[in-house]
């Protein structure tokens, strides 16, 4: 029965399949994993908490959207893609490799790439029967050795070219104006693979659009979503029509789609807080004897994500907040004016609980009795405050509270990015 079968295999399998060996994940339990470039920390808590919320209100009985329309949207405004261009999903990028294989593949077509490189490349070739062809980097230092790349895209006419960049397994960024070179040699497409964009400003999403044969192919497994198996296509609505001819329906599971929506919402507004407050560039030096610094938090309440980014200048065992970012997804802002105000006002009211709100007990009486002994945030000591609307088609969600909670957890971080020390009690003090 056994050899009966194995002569079956050899007579139908294909030979190229037959002689590989199935992709190999080592065993990694009881080792730092550090192999497949995961992020190592779980979620925390409260996200987990929100996630298991939404898992809850998920049907699983129903095939998931085909088109996954929220998903898209939500991807759209967490990673800005360019608004002409179209975007395709993938049950992880190596889906997304794979279906553009499937539909370029031909009997001399050929799959161009460079050595080492991403090893599914060339795996995906030989699946979908195309040739593949590396080009060695140069060995002095991983770059692209671009008069043999350009020689071999003129000799072999490839349907297709990848280029991880930042490149896998070297870590390094090609030169950018080497990669253009290879775009406008190119007689067919150009895949410039950005798994590893969260390590890198650099990026070609931008400028998608701008040479007929380049898309971006992007997934979430490296900004910390390895287990949720979804990537995605950039690029001109012509090509990516033909790609979604092959990929297969419901390809991206409902909990996938809930999850990275979530997952995606919180990296929005994390983003858009710390880039308006120029989280990359130092704070300004502040007067002698001061240290001042940054901290961040974000937190999802009443279906609304705020992230604020506080400055604080510490002085001895004193301390100021001298500005909050502040950058809020509320679903569709109907009154954008209201948003902010609701939004400053929660901050204030957050502060005055962060900073003093706290009663105390004598001979089982409350000391405090009034303002006096119950002191609040003073209008001289209210911050700078700047708030961003973070668009959104989702329906429009509560604004009222979820601005208060996000303020002590990002003033303390500051304070313990300035002192080096962790305050864990209300109200904030350094004393
Ligand atoms: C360069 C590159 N592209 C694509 C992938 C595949 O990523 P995904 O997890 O989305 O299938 C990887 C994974 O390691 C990678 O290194």
């Amino acid at each position: 029965m056994v050899d009966e079968a194995a002569d079956r295999v050899a007579a139908w399998v294909r030979p190229e399949i037959r002689a590989l060996s199935a992709y190999h994940v080592p065993e990694a339990a009881g080792l730092v994993k550090l192999d497949a470039m995961e992020n190592p920390y779980a979620w925390p808590d409260e996200l987990r908490d929100a996630w298991a919320a939404v898992a809850r209100e998920t049907g699983v009985n129903r095939y998931p959207h085909p088109q996954a329309p929220e998903l898209k949207a939500q991807l759209r405004a967490a990673v800005g893609i360019p608004p002409e261009a179209d975007v395709l999903l993938g049950n992880g990028s190596d889906e997304i490799i794979q279906m553009i294989a499937l539909a370029l593949a031909g009997p001399d077509r050929v799959v161009l790439s460079v050595d080492p490189g991403f090893v599914m490349y060339r795996m995906i070739a030989l699946f979908a029967g195309m040739r593949y062809v590396g080009v060695p980097l140069r060995e002095t230092d991983f770059g692209l050795d671009l008069p043999a790349l350009l020689d071999a895209v003129r000799r072999e006419r490839p349907a297709v070219v990848f280029v991880a960049y930042p490149n896998n397994p070297t870590g390094n960024l090609f030169a950018e104006s080497d990669l253009v070179a290879v775009i406008e040699a190119a007689p067919g497409l150009v895949v410039v693979d950005e798994a590893y964009a969260p390590f890198t400003d650099a990026s070609f999403l931008g400028r998608v659009g701008r040479w007929p044969n380049l898309v971006v192919m992007r997934t979430v497994s490296k900004m910390g979503l390895a287990g949720l198996r979804l990537g995605y296509l950039v690029g001109p609505a012509a090509w990516l029509q033909e790609f979604e001819k092959v990929r297969l329906p419901y390809n991206i599971n409902v909990l996938t789609q809930r999850a990275a929506e979530l997952a995606l919402r919180h990296k929005a507004v994390l983003e858009l807080a710390a880039q308006k407050a120029d989280w990359s560039k130092p704070l300004a030096p502040g007067k002698a004897g001061e240290k001042r610094a940054r901290g961040v938090a974000v937190h999802e309440s009443f279906g609304t994500v705020v992230a604020q980014v506080a400055e604080v200048t510490v002085k001895d065992n004193t301390f100021r907040v001298d500005r909050v970012v502040c950058a809020v997804d509320c679903g569709i802002a109907v009154n954008p004016d209201i948003i902010r105000a609701q939004m400053e006002g929660g901050i204030g009211f957050g502060l005055s609980a962060a900073l003093y709100g706290k009663v105390t007990l004598k001979d089982g009486l409350v000391e405090q009795s009034n303002f006096h002994d119950y002191p609040l945030l003073r209008i001289s000591e209210m911050p700078a405050i700047d708030v961003h609307i973070v668009p959104s088609t989702e329906k429009p969600s509560g604004v009222g509270e979820p601005g208060v909670p996000v303020i002590a957890p990002a003033v303390a971080n500051a304070l313990a990015a300035a002192t080096g020390k962790r305050v864990r009690a209300l109200p904030l003090s350094l004393a």
